[in-house]
């Protein structure tokens, strides 16, 4: 007799042999999966086609834009289960039931789901960011997060403050924001957030593109544990800094207020109230390149200094500010 033809480990191995072969009857397998489970698991609560509503007309968040929307990693683990709830009273939290435990996928589900969104739910409005993550610097997350203080934020959106969740529950949390969102569609979201959710309020519209910047780069930060932030002090631009190059930037934009030798007497130091720095007398060789730099670059409001002590990150290339240092650090040395 012969028992090979019916060996359930040959069909395994061609199958896999065909996958190999032809990569496409995998991807297909997966598709169709997507698809199937989307139809009859998802859409009874979740919309993925048509307009945008107010969420007092929906069970649950839309899902037009859903593959633009996130992180995969994070769309994974949340179909799997591994996340928890992101409206802590309930999506509809006017109905009162609270959070509800969410449909679990097998991990195959979860990518064949994964795989459907990022082929078709994919939103024409959201175009690549303005924002540059990889020049964000810890100064301007922290402005992100002034903004965010000062926007009302909090109001309805909680984030972590030393391992605790603080802020108004109305809404999805933030504290694990930079491992869920899409930079892109995040930053399209803040450009009008109407577009996506009516009803869901106004919050940045006054905001400069800078200010923008910020609270979108803030939020990308939100439960990254190792984010990198950029470190300008350690470019190029400071190896290759020459203190002759500083001399006239220095004459040009600071000797107005911290005088020609930089003794604090110059025209424009009279009334003002600290006075500018007297250099002459302070060690700006002994201070470390990132302190100079966030005052120089962001002022003296970015280090907890008087507000009078301009911003020149806008006006003075980065060349010519790490030229400054090198100037300040050379020239002056305490007394
Ligand atoms: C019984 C209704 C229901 C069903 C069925 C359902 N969901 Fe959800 N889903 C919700 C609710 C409610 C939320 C908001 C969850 C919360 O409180 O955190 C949600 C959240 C989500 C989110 C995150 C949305 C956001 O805020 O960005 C995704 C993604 C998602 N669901 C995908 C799916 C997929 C895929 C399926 C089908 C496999 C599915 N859901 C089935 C109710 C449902
Ligand atoms: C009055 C309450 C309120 C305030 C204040 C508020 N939001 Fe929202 N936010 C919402 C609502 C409502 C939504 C839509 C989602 C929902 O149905 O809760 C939303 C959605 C969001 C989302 C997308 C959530 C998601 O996964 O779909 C982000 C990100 C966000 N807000 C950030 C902010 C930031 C940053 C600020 C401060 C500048 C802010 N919000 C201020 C109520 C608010
Ligand atoms: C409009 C006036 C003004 C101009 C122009 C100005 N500064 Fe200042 N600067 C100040 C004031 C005021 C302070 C003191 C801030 C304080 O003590 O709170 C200060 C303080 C400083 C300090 C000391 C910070 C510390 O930790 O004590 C440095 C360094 C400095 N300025 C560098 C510069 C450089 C470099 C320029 C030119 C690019 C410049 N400033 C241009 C007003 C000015």
């Amino acid at each position: 007799m012969n028992h090979m033809k019916y060996r359930p480990t040959h069909l395994l191995v061609s199958c896999l042999l065909l996958a190999l072969l032809f990569p496409s009857v995998l991807f297909a397998a997966s598709a169709e999966l997507g698809e199937r489970l989307v139809r009859e698991q998802c859409v009874t609560c979740h919309k993925f086609e048509g307009a945008p509503e107010s969420k007092f007309n929906l069970k649950a968040p839309d899902l037009m834009w859903g593959g633009n929307k996130y992180q995969r990693p994070w769309l994974i683990r949340w179909l799997t289960g591994k996340e928890e709830n992101l409206y802590p009273n309930g999506y509809r939290w006017d109905k009162g039931t609270g959070p509800q435990p969410h449909v679990v996928l097998s991990a195959e589900g979860a990518e064949a789901v994964a795989d459907y969104f990022e082929k078709n739910l994919l939103d024409p409005r959201i175009k690549k960011s303005f924002v540059d993550m990889s020049t964000l610097t810890e100064v301007e997350a922290g402005f992100g997060a002034d903004i965010f203080r000062n926007f009302s934020c909090f109001g309805c959106h909680q984030i972590k403050e030393n391992g605790e969740k603080v802020g108004g529950p109305i809404s999805a949390t933030l504290y694990d924001a930079g491992k869920r969102y899409n930079l892109d569609w995040w930053s399209r979201f803040a450009e009008n957030p109407q577009d996506f959710t009516p009803h869901s309020g106004e919050y940045l519209a006054d905001l400069s593109m800078l200010g923008a910047r910020y609270i979108i780069g803030y939020v990308m930060t939100l439960g990254v544990e190792d984010f990198k932030y950029f470190e300008p002090w350690k470019t190029d631009h400071f190896k290759n800094a020459d203190a002759r190059r500083g001399a006239p930037i220095y004459k040009e934009y600071c000797t107005q207020c911290h005088g020609a030798k930089g003794e604090g007497n110059g025209p424009g130091a009279s009334g003002l109230e600290p006075k500018p720095a007297v250099h002459a007398k302070m060690a700006l060789s002994e201070f470390p390149e990132d302190y100079l730099y966030n005052v120089i670059y962001y002022g003296g409001k970015s280090v907890g200094k008087s507000p009078n002590m301009p911003d020149w990150g806008l006006t003075i290339p980065p060349q010519g500010i790490a030229d400054l240092i090198a100037y300040l650090r050379e020239t002056f040395k305490g007394e």
